[in-house]
């Protein structure tokens, strides 16, 4: 990671060389390489019962080195190792539970303006210190001092584990059984103006189903404990 946030995907021999050009450097998916990091992973995510996913990444910036103003679209829970790092971080998330990064919405999709730096809370983390953001908050930080910075990040990525994925796994489990679900979409070639009458009545047959549906999932207490297992047991098994 560069200044302004500028950042490239590099090979373990190149660390050296973007080290000393002033970079942040980023090792993502620690947990994959580390069994302790994923037996922690497993360990975290097992307790609080998280239906996101929790993955390590370790972060070592050269002196006055880090990231700019941003939020990120996760928790982060950084451990620091090594040397100081300052953080400023805003009181409150500029996004609830965001899906994108800040900067990396898809178009259509809302952005919020960075707040002032003088809003933002100051602290210093010293090895041992534990810092912790909620998904959506905006951080920047730098590394202090005349040495280098090294820290542990702890992420938990809702993405997947929300009511919306749950609900939607559920319908999709329950409607795809349906070959009326499973067929594509009539072809009407020639209309962009308007929806064709045949796909308009097909698609209010599909959506009065839905509603059906809901309504009789809102009482079955079976169905939805069977669901609620079944992604306990995927959230173990990741
Ligand atoms: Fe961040």
């Amino acid at each position: 990671v560069f200044p302004r946030n500028r950042q490239a995907r590099i090979q373990p021999s190149e660390i050296e060389q973007m080290y000393d050009a002033g970079a942040t450097i980023c090792v993502t998916g620690m947990e994959q390489a580390h069994p302790r990091l994923h037996a922690a992973a497993a360990r975290v995510r097992a307790e609080m019962a998280y239906a996101g996913e929790i993955t390590f990444r370790a972060y070592l910036s050269p002196p006055g080195s880090g990231f700019d103003l941003h939020f990120d679209a996760r928790v982060a829970t950084t451990l620091q190792i090594a040397g100081k790092k300052r953080w400023w971080y805003s009181k409150e998330p500029g996004v609830a539970f965001p899906m994108h990064n800040s900067g990396r919405e898809p178009a259509g999709w809302p952005r919020t303006r960075p707040p002032a730096r003088s809003e933002l809370v100051e602290v210093v983390l010293e090895p041992g210190d534990v810092l912790c953001l909620p998904a959506g908050a905006w951080h920047c930080a730098k590394a202090e001092g005349k040495s280098m910075s090294l820290a542990l990040n702890m992420a938990f990525d809702h993405k997947g584990g929300g009511f919306l994925d749950f609900v939607t796994a559920i319908l999709q489990n329950r409607l795809v059984r349906d070959a009326a679900w499973r067929q594509p979409l009539p072809v009407h070639p020639g209309r962009k103006d308007r929806m064709p009458d045949p796909v308009a009545s097909m698609l209010r047959v599909r959506i009065e189903e839905l509603q059906a549906e809901l309504a009789a999932l809102l009482n079955n207490e079976a169905e939805l404990t069977r669901a609620w297992r079944k992604a306990m047991r995927a959230m173990r098994s990741k």
